[in-house]
């Protein structure tokens, strides 16, 4: 690893990451499972009792907190090596989720509709996660009452009812990947069939349909936008051993690195097919990429090209990649415009990258972004784990020193990103 001074900057005893714009990388980087996928598989195992086993797992604090919430609901977790789960259950269940650990993480909205579909009710905090606007739950609740459970809201906690939920035809007004997670699972014990139409189609709720095949459920359309299931008994579900889908916002993640910093990278365990859209409009600023099996062989530029890009739901470009985009845009040549169609709020970032030199300008759900040649280390906060993640990346985009608070935010979604940079030569540095 390069050197980097040792003159903390941080004010408090929080962590902070420590990173130096300090010439190219070259190696070899292994992407973790995603997040996004695994936390959904760990709520769906509420679905029936028995030993599952979750390989290819994140080693990240949201599996942990999910972990803590699934053994308050009544299953036991194991963990006998970083990127493996073991979790068990023996039909005692409290379908409970509390206030204390749901507002930490916004995927404990889906233990909803496994534990409505198989214990009749639920008592669940309103969910929290990450701060980027308003993130209402309307299209899970008329979901499930189509399919017949009740709700009822008091002080900040929903209560869910169904004596047993009935199939439905449901279709969304736009693809959200929660809402369809939610109805998916609950669809499994129901009785008769359900469709959803317009359902999302990213990677992470194939791999959750992949997931309930394998344990006996009825579901098809699998990677289209309209799911049938067919509702089966409790008893012809079982546990089943599963590889979680690599994450492709860690594996852009890491290309966006090597995009700002020169040089070149593998990423290795790398679902390419999952990212094609994405790969598309990287190779437009430049980056040559090519594939091969499970790896993502990245070149980078002299310098990056701007390009103008929109996020959408699956398989469109995934609004978790844009704050990755944005800080690559800003050192690239020429004037790149950003949409956002699903969280317009989601620019919170953009003033840090200001305090880095960026030329960034925020209207409405567009960003402008002018390039600048190179960015100037600052102190800066990551403010939700994606925007912590291309705080990093425009730190190894500037010159001089850039402190990073706000960890714990990276550390819900980021496998040792730390740990992986400096393994392929970023000069960078955790200071607990
Ligand atoms: C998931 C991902 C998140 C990603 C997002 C979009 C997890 C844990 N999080 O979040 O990282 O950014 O997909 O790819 O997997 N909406 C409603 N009503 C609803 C549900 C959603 O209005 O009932 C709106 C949301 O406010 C948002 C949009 O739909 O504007 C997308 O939300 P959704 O696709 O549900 O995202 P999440 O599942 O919350």
């Amino acid at each position: 690893m390069n050197a980097i001074s040792q003159n903390p900057v941080g004010v408090d005893d929080a962590p902070s990451i420590v990173v130096r714009g300090d010439g190219p990388l070259k190696g070899t980087v292994v992407v973790p499972g995603a997040k996004n996928s695994v936390l959904k598989l760990m709520a769906t195992t509420l679905l029936t009792d028995g030993v599952f086993e979750l390989m290819n797992v994140p080693d990240i604090a949201d599996v942990r907190i999910m972990g803590d919430l699934l053994e308050a609901i009544g299953v036991d977790i194991q963990r006998p090596a970083p990127d493996q789960l073991v979790i068990t259950g023996n039909g005692d269940l409290t379908p409970v989720a509390p206030y204390e650990l749901v507002e930490r993480i916004r995927a404990s909205i889906n233990v909803l509709g496994p534990l409505l579909t198989r214990c009749g009710q639920v008592r669940l905090s309103m969910p929290g996660g990450d701060d980027f606007g308003a993130r209402p739950i309307d299209m899970h609740i008329a979901g499930l009452e189509a399919m017949g459970a009740t709700f009822n809201f008091s002080h900040g906690y929903l209560e869910a009812h169904a004596d047993r939920l009935h199939g439905a035809d449901i279709t969304f007004d736009f693809p959200s990947v929660g809402a369809t997670e939610n109805l998916l699972t609950a669809a499994v014990l129901a009785a008769g069939r359900t469709t959803i139409n317009n359902a999302a189609r990213e990677p992470e709720i194939s791999d959750l349909c992949e997931f309930l095949i394998a344990m006996g459920a009825g579901v098809s359309g699998v990677g289209t936008s309209t799911l049938v299931i067919e509702g089966v008994e409790r008893g012809a579900l079982r546990p089943v051993r599963h590889h979680t889908v690599p994450d492709r916002i860690q594996a852009a993640t890491y290309l966006a690195a090597v995009a700002v910093s020169g040089g070149e990278l593998d990423i290795v365990g790398a679902r390419p097919d999952q990212m094609e859209m994405l790969l598309a409009r990287f190779a437009d600023t430049g980056l040559a990429i090519t594939t091969a099996g499970n790896i993502l062989h990245a070149v980078a530029p002299e310098r990056l090209r701007s390009i103008d890009v929109a996020t959408l739901p699956y398989p469109g470009i995934a609004t978790d990649y844009k704050p990755l985009i944005i800080t690559m845009l800003a050192v690239a040549d020429g004037v790149g415009i950003v949409t956002e169609n699903l969280y317009p709020g989601r620019f919170r970032y953009v003033e840090e990258l200001q305090r880095l030199g960026a030329d960034v300008r925020t209207s409405g759900h567009h960003a402008v972004v002018r390039g600048v040649r190179r960015l100037s280390g600052a102190p800066v906060k990551a403010h939700d784990i994606r925007a912590g993640a291309a705080m990093v990346v425009a730190g190894l985009a500037a010159e001089g020193e850039t402190e990073i608070s706000g960890v714990h935010h990276i550390d819900r979604g980021y496998d040792d990103l730390v740990g992986r940079l400096a393994a392929v030569g970023a000069a960078i540095e955790r200071r607990d």
